[in-house]
């Protein structure tokens, strides 16, 4: 049987005209540093990994050790290639430029470094988000403005899934691919091309330990799908929560469903829980160029024009018709209000 691996697909995208070589070689770099983390993540308690960085992010979240090296090794990887401008983290308050001694090239870098934070230290699947955006022309040193892009202008976006096995998931605008790591062999054999995410569901991912905490039309549509056959909506739904979006957004994109992180009153300030440009951009790219739907239950996410790096959003992502039902609900509830 002939393999496809990571490197011969993205050498065919770039035979093809859909890539340029510098595209290539970031996705290439990034891929080589998500082996590194997932070499990391893998040794556990044996590599002193877990637990516990004593530190805290920008965002005043408690960094674990592995949040920090994660950090470090996509930055280094990423540093000396000649594809990048600059990069951008959820560990990092500001984007930080390729150095001056090394090259500088195109592209702009955003990642979540491990995502699922809470899950590493009782091995549950985590994961690497990661998003490319084009440095816009003429600009050689690139500040956080320069990334206040919208996610329609993603080049690319991916993640790298820590699981039983680890999976890298990537698109680079032209279908969604699901590549597995050949542990022995350490490459990437494509084993999803064109991953298409069922347009219907009976199946829902939310923290319902928050639920009286939501608006009024989050109420009623979650208090729909509970109703199950007996309700409007005519049939029972299944819940599941991982609480490692990478976890849950990977098994919606295989098997169907619909994501929901919505805002809530336990911070009113805060727009919602993740953040737009390093979460919800790159996985609403992944998950509609699968043929599902990302919103905020009101507008797309992709449409969004970013105000800054760490900017939250309300995610609702997932099968078509299920993301399309939860947003009747939030704009029938607006109709009725004005
Ligand atoms: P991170 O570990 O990068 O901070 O992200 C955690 C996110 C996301 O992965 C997950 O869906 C969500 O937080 C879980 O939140 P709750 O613990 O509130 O359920
Ligand atoms: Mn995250
Ligand atoms: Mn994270």
């Amino acid at each position: 049987m002939s393999r496809t691996s990571l490197t011969r697909f993205l050498i065919e995208e770039q035979q093809a005209g859909r890539i340029g070589p510098e595209l290539r070689q970031l996705v290439t770099i990034v891929s080589r540093a998500c082996k590194r983390i997932s070499i990391a993540v893998s040794k556990g308690a044996l590599g002193g990994v877990l637990g516990d960085a004593g530190t805290g992010n920008i965002q005043g979240e408690a960094q674990k050790k592995l949040d920090v090296l994660s950090n470090d090794i996509l930055l280094e990887a990423n540093a000396w290639g000649g594809h990048l401008a600059a990069c951008a983290s959820e560990e990092m308050e500001h984007s930080t430029p390729v150095p001056d001694r090394y090259p500088s090239g195109d592209f702009l870098l955003l990642f979540d470094p491990l995502d699922g934070s809470s899950n590493i230290d009782v091995n549950v699947s985590v994961g690497t988000i990661f998003s490319v955006l084009r440095c816009p022309p003429g600009v050689d040193k690139p500040g956080d403005e320069h990334f206040l892009q919208p996610g329609s202008t993603q080049v690319a976006a991916g993640y790298c899934i820590y699981g039983p096995s680890t999976m890298l998931v990537l698109t680079l605008g032209h279908g969604t691919h699901a590549f597995t790591l050949e542990r022995e062999e350490g490459s990437f054999l494509l084993t999803q091309p064109d991953m298409r995410i069922p347009e219907e569901t009976k199946e829902f991912a939310i923290n319902m330990s928050n639920q009286r905490h939501w608006e009024a039309p989050m109420q009623a549509y979650v208090g729909d799908l509970l109703a199950g056959k007996e309700g409007p909506r005519g049939k029972d739904f299944n819940m599941r929560w991982i609480a490692s979006m990478v976890a849950d957004v990977h098994r919606i994109l295989t098997r169907g469903g619909i994501f929901i992180y919505p805002w809530d009153r336990k911070d009113p300030s805060k727009a919602g829980k993740l953040r737009l440009m390093y979460e919800a951009n790159p996985m609403g790219m992944l998950v509609e160029q699968a043929g599902g739907l990302a919103s905020t239950g009101r507008t797309p996410i992709l449409g969004i024009q970013p105000d800054g790096l760490h900017q939250r959003v309300p995610v609702f992502l997932g099968s078509r018709q299920e993301v399309t039902e939860a947003v009747k609900y939030h704009l029938a509830f607006d109709e009725a209000k004005d």
